[in-house]
């Protein structure tokens, strides 16, 4: 049997047992010593399994035009980077994605815990998306009850599709949420920072995706 390229619905999946590498193997900000636990992520990983969803992405939507909506703040790099690649295969194949980039600002937790409220702040008159294609692009979905009153509050304003991108999604038990349409990383419940997650507004400035250490914890609680 032939091996069929091009598949578009698999993701990397992170088992509950992996530790992340140590912090000794990568380079990370001295202001950060001894608030991580593990580099759970390396940054280069991301950034290619971001180019291969760029590619998806790509395959389905292309020739059409599209209304990225980045949602602030985590997701500020994955978007980033993620139209970076759309712009590269854009500028190199026959296929290409006229967009326009939107944004949109979500606050859900303190500390390392998810707050029941979703706060919509900035743009929210979304007008703009009647008709249109949407792609959401999310930094991480856990429960997907954000990305489902997100889906609720965008499709109010009638758009032609909607489909939603997460860079990383959260196994979690209580799947009554939304999942989304291209996903990075499948990983186990627990609380990661860096690549633009934060926790209490820290660690968005870490280059690799990581685990914080009790001390990063405490040391950052409000
Ligand atoms: N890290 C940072 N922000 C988050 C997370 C996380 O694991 N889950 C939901 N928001
Ligand atoms: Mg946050």
């Amino acid at each position: 049997m032939t091996h069929r390229c091009g598949g578009k619905d698999g993701r990397i999946v992170i088992e509950d047992d992996w530790p992340g590498y140590s912090l000794d193997l990568f380079t990370y900000p001295e202001h950060y010593c001894g608030d991580l636990q593990s580099v759970y992520i390396p940054h280069g990983v991301i950034m290619d399994r971001t180019e291969r969803l760029a590619r998806n992405i790509m395959d389905d939507l292309g020739d059409h035009d599209i209304v990225i909506l980045c949602v602030l703040k985590g997701g500020y790099k994955f978007c980033a980077d993620l139209v970076e690649f759309i712009k590269a295969l854009s500028r190199n194949s026959r296929k290409s994605l006229p967009m326009r980039v939107d944004f949109i600002r979500l606050k859900s937790y303190l500390n390392d815990q998810s707050t029941a409220s979703l706060h919509i702040v900035g743009e929210e008159d979304l007008s703009f998306l009647r008709g249109k294609n949407v792609l959401i692009v999310e930094a991480i979905v856990d429960t997907g009850k954000t990305m489902k009153a997100l889906l609720k509050h965008v499709e109010a304003f009638e758009p032609k599709m909607v489909k939603v991108a997460g860079l990383l999604v959260k196994r979690v038990s209580s799947g009554v949420g939304s999942f989304p349409d291209y996903v990075g990383f499948e990983i186990p419940n627990r609380f990661v920072v860096g690549y633009a997650l934060d926790y209490n507004e820290r660690f968005r400035d870490l280059h690799h995706i990581c685990v914080i250490s009790e001390q990063g914890k405490t040391k950052y609680k409000i």
